[in-house]
């Protein structure tokens, strides 16, 4: 699921507004707001829909990692609640407040400590046992439905255009290139 590439480098960019708020710099709150905007469409409605309705009920049925699934599904919701947070203080009057500001972050921070394990634990634990709960023909068309439902969503372009998106923010926040991130050694 190419989505998590996406979750990943908006992490990058609340990583960046954390970092420069604790600095003391200056943080273009639509950097925040247009990256919370593509969690709530791209990640919360879609992808983790996509999930909820076709990957957890396939694993209860299966009575396979039942456990990790319920703890998936309340981490959806939750990340849902810490966004809803997000967006309240990405303005530019709320970053203007110590208080708010102090909010922002513990909702940007608790968004990054959430996400990481989650989307490493699917990447490593649940997609590859997918695999092998569904045969080859259900998980092809799976697949094909999933690519069909984000064309609908988004356009026949609408990954490309996500990705363009969440460029165009690491530019204005200077994250974007990535030489940058080389060890010169
Ligand atoms: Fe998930
Ligand atoms: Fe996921």
């Amino acid at each position: 699921m190419r989505e998590h590439g996406v979750l990943k480098r908006v992490r990058l960019i609340y990583a960046e507004a954390i970092r420069r708020i604790d600095g003391n710099e200056d943080v273009p709150p639509e950097t925040v707001i247009d990256s919370a905007k593509i969690i709530r469409n791209f990640i919360e409605d879609y992808h983790e829909k996509l999930e909820e309705n076709f990957l957890f009920p396939r694993f209860k049925k299966a009575g396979k990692l039942v456990d990790l699934v319920d703890v998936l599904m309340q981490q959806h919701q939750a990340g849902r609640k810490v966004t809803d947070i997000t967006m309240q203080f990405a303005t530019n009057q709320a970053l203007k407040n110590s208080d708010d500001r102090r909010k922002l972050v513990d909702s940007l921070r608790q968004f990054i400590r959430m996400y990481n394990p989650h989307e490493a634990r699917e990447d490593t634990v649940l997609f590859p046992e997918f695999r092998k709960i569904v045969n080859q023909n259900e998980y092809d068309s799976l697949g094909e439905d999933f690519e069909k439902k984000e064309h609908e969503l988004f356009g026949e372009d609408g990954f490309e255009k996500m990705v363009d998106k969440v460029a165009s923010i690491e530019k204005k926040l200077g994250i974007y290139d990535l030489a940058q991130f080389t060890p010169k050694i």
